[in-house]
């Protein structure tokens, strides 16, 4: 494991040049991996390690289209595809890719098959941080693991097609076997990770949930819709309101930041632009600061976890989702999106 300096604080991370996947399919030449669930992220680390040469097989329900979406993708039942309980019993490793509420109620099943010695590997610290809420928790005699990919698992399996890796978290919270090390820095790599830093199944659920509901999704809606209606209230069309809030954020600024940092991009704007973003920042952090630190004291304290286990196994919760996501698809401001996608050029002619 090599030592980084990240602005000024050394960290603990993985690369593909220091273990290479000759490494890794060294490691698990023996392993039965099993990943189970075939949502968003099981897909993008199944195919990535049968792709990689590792014995992976997949457990997912019946009659669902998940296995109809595995079966699409060359996954062959009784082959290579199987009931969860199935896969359970002949892995060696369990990926436990389901939802993280599938995760609470599969649970029984999965623990029976945890016998001395086998692997079980999340994509989160949820389940086992929580574990009071959850239940899960797991045998003293199984290595229990984590490589937590930072981001979609679409974008996992697309990186990987176009030869690239997406930076993935590593985390052990029991080594009963003394492989738990190796397993899990072989699996992150064998997923398609570009990198891997180290966590802990703990810091890795407070920063997900706090990133999640933070910067990556909720404070982004908050600020855009803020914007959106202060320029809408102030007389400004719907396109420029929406030019000026997202697609100029999206098209043009995120990507040269994604390149070249967001310090690049103020010493790269007009000099008008640069005097109010620099005047401008510090004010909005600010607002904001007392905000993201209710929400890291929420996500500590479990209450996070604990409002979205309730609502989550409700029975009308897909009817009461779909009516906020819906509030969400019909606001102005993302109706106007979807028109100013369209004149794209290259969605328009
Ligand atoms: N979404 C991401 O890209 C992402 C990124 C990083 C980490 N993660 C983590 O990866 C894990 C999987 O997340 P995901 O987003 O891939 O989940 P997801 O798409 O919601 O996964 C759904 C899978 O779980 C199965 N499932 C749900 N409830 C079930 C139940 N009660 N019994 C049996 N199967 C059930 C589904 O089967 P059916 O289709 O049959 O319902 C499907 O295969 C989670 O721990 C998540 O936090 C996800």
């Amino acid at each position: 494991m090599a030592k980084m300096n990240f602005g000024g604080v050394e960290e603990n991370v993985v690369t593909r040049e220091e273990f290479p996947l000759a490494k890794a399919q060294e490691t698990l030449k023996d392993e039965t991996i099993a990943v189970l669930g075939y949502g968003v992220q099981g897909p993008g680390q199944a195919l990535n390690l049968r792709d990689n040469g590792f014995n992976v097989i997949v457990g997912q329900r019946k009659n669902s289209k998940s296995w109809d979406k595995a079966v699409a993708d060359g996954w062959v039942p009784g082959e290579t595809l199987f009931e969860l309980e199935e896969a359970c019993e002949k892995a060696t490793i369990i990926q436990y890719l389901l939802s993280d509420a599938g995760q609470i109620s599969l649970w029984p099943t999965v623990k029976k098959h945890l016998t001395p010695g086998k692997a079980l590997y999340f994509s989160h610290g949820f389940a086992v941080t929580y574990k009071e809420r959850t239940g899960i928790i797991p045998p003293e005699d199984v290595d229990v693991i984590l490589v937590a990919p930072k981001g979609s698992g679409t974008s996992l399996r697309r990186m990987f097609l176009e030869g690239r890796g997406l930076n993935s978290s590593f985390a052990i919270f029991q080594d009963a076997t003394g492989k738990a090390k190796d397993r899990v820095v072989a699996l992150g790599i064998g997923v398609g990770s570009g990198y891997l830093f180290e966590t802990t199944f703990k810091r890795e659920v407070y920063s997900d949930l706090t990133g999640e509901r933070g910067t990556l999704m909720g404070a982004i809606q908050g600020i855009f819709a803020a914007q959106y209606e202060v320029l809408r209230k102030n007389g400004h069309t719907p396109s420029e309101a929406f030019n000026e809030t997202v697609e100029e954020l999206t098209q043009s600024l995120m990507p040269l930041v994604a390149e070249n940092g967001m310090d690049w991009m103020y010493a790269n704007c007009s000099t008008t632009a640069q005097r109010g973003a620099l005047d401008w920042w510090k004010k909005f952090r600010d607002a904001t600061q007392p905000v993201f630190e209710e929400l890291y004291s929420e996500v500590a304290a479990g209450n996070e976890a604990q409002r979205s286990i309730d609502s989550n196994s409700k029975s009308d919760y897909r009817v009461k989702l779909e009516g906020e996501l819906k509030e969400l698809h019909d606001s102005e401001m993302w109706k106007a999106g979807a028109t100013v996608r369209q004149l794209r050029p290259e969605n328009n002619g």
